[in-house]
């Protein structure tokens, strides 16, 4: 029988709607204030930096990265330094497994609790049991909850899970920080579902063969995102790094022919990074071979098809690889001029002057384009002892004593720096 469903009929597009028990009413915009709560420093000052101050009560950060990259120690850490008691949801290691690691970190406490369930019952009692100021689950994509019937790890489960402790951190007034692992390609597994529904999102990023680990801010309710943290992996867990383009350089051989040095930016933080490139003639019949590490593969490819148009580089029948040092991803745009100024030092098999510094965006036209903040790039540039620096033809004075070179296109740049 087919229904005329014309009374009471609630998914007719007119029908009222009822309200939530715990709705709130409108409010008028000039009675509200920015007062969003106070952010309670975490105790590690690196952390606190990329938090803007630390974490805000109610507040739900998701920390991402790759497994093994070092969240666990640094949530470990953070528990250690908190001026409260504090609940770590140890999910995927066994009470033994954080004891051991606590005990190497020196972070022994005794209102630090340890959980090592994946059920939200058991959590919620914890939370109740021993009312912590702090609540750290780690990882979200271990936890399940047993009215949602798929499996843990998936997206249906992580993000009923999510939303749960969402609401128990916000109801408590309580700062949240969820784990979530990250896989190669950069996606969070499951959690990239989550960042709509947290307040902070933090990346931590890094190359587990280096012990330079970066952790930024994606998303930040409170705070800015252009903040970056740089810590060093250590025997004694992380340290804060307080200058790292010194670390980055600190292995550098001027004299060897591939290598250029670009001052980027990361956020509103400089950071000077080694660019290196090695060629080599591809054997005859065989595809060139085009290797990036923490440079984008893509931008890589362009920028050869440009040396090979533009400047007369032969770069075609060439097999490349070609890596930023020290285990960084860099992604801005910034870093081009630097790393076809490495490619073609390889390929004439000259170095480039030691002192010279290089940045600026390449087109596909052969032109560098002007980059944000070049300013702050000289002054780095600078304080690391750097005296000249390509750069891009609009190019401000510097404030420091640096020689500017600017170019317009890659050809000149080539030129200015010897390889032509
Ligand atoms: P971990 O925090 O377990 O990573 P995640 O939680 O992101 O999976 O860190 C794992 C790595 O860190 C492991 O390879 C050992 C190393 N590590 C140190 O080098 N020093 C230390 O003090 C600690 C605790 C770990
Ligand atoms: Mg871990």
């Amino acid at each position: 029988m087919i229904s005329t469903g014309l009374a009471a009929d609630t998914s007719s597009p007119s029908a009222p709607r009822p309200s939530s028990a715990d709705a709130r009413p409108p409010v008028a915009l000039d009675d509200t204030t920015t007062d969003v709560g106070t952010a309670q420093p975490t105790g590690i000052a690196e952390l606190d930096h990329v938090l803007s101050g630390g974490f805000v009560d109610g507040s739900v950060t998701l920390l991402g990265g790759e497994p093994g990259i070092g969240k666990s120690t640094l949530l470990l850490q953070a528990a250690h330094k908190w001026s409260g008691s504090v609940l770590y949801v140890c999910a995927e290691e066994s009470v033994q497994q954080v004891r051991q690691r606590a005990e190497r970190l020196g972070a022994i406490r005794s209102d630090v609790w340890l959980l090592a369930e994946h059920g939200l019952g058991e959590i919620a009692d914890a939370i109740e049991s021993t009312q912590p100021s702090l609540i750290i689950v780690d990882s979200i994509q271990m936890i399940s909850d047993p009215v949602v019937t798929s499996a843990p790890g998936s997206v249906a489960q992580v993000r009923a899970c999510a939303q749960f402790l969402v609401n128990l951190a916000k109801r408590r007034s309580i700062p949240l920080v969820l784990v979530g692992h990250v896989t190669k390609e950069g996606d969070l597994a499951g959690p990239r579902v989550l960042e709509h529904l947290v307040d902070t999102v933090l990346s931590f990023e890094g190359d587990r063969h280096h012990s330079l680990r970066l952790v930024r801010a994606v998303k930040h309710r409170f705070g800015s995102t252009n903040e970056l943290s740089v810590f060093e992996m250590t025997s004694d867990g992380l340290v804060g790094v307080a200058d790292p383009s010194q670390l980055l350089l600190a292995d550098r051989k001027p004299q060897v022919p591939g290598s250029a040095v670009v001052p980027t930016l990361e956020g509103r933080r400089p950071l000077i990074v080694e660019l290196q490139a090695l060629t080599s003639v591809a054997p005859p019949g065989v595809p060139a071979r085009r290797t990036a590490q923490g440079v984008d593969q893509s931008r890589l490819a362009m920028l050869l098809a440009v040396l090979a148009r533009h400047c007369d580089v032969p770069t075609t029948a060439t097999d490349v690889y070609a890596s930023a040092v020290g285990g960084v991803r860099i992604a801005e745009p910034g870093l081009d001029l630097a790393l076809s100024l490495a490619i073609a030092s390889s390929i004439v098999d000259r170095p480039l002057p030691p002192d010279l510094a290089v940045f600026g965006e390449v087109g596909l036209g052969g032109e560098v384009r002007q980059v944000a903040q070049p300013d702050r790039r000289f002054s780095e540039a600078h304080r690391l002892g750097f005296t000249r620096v390509i750069a891009p033809l609009r190019s401000p004075e510097p404030i420091d004593s640096i020689e500017i070179i600017r170019v317009s296109g890659v050809s000149e740049a080539l030129e200015a720096a010897g390889l032509l």
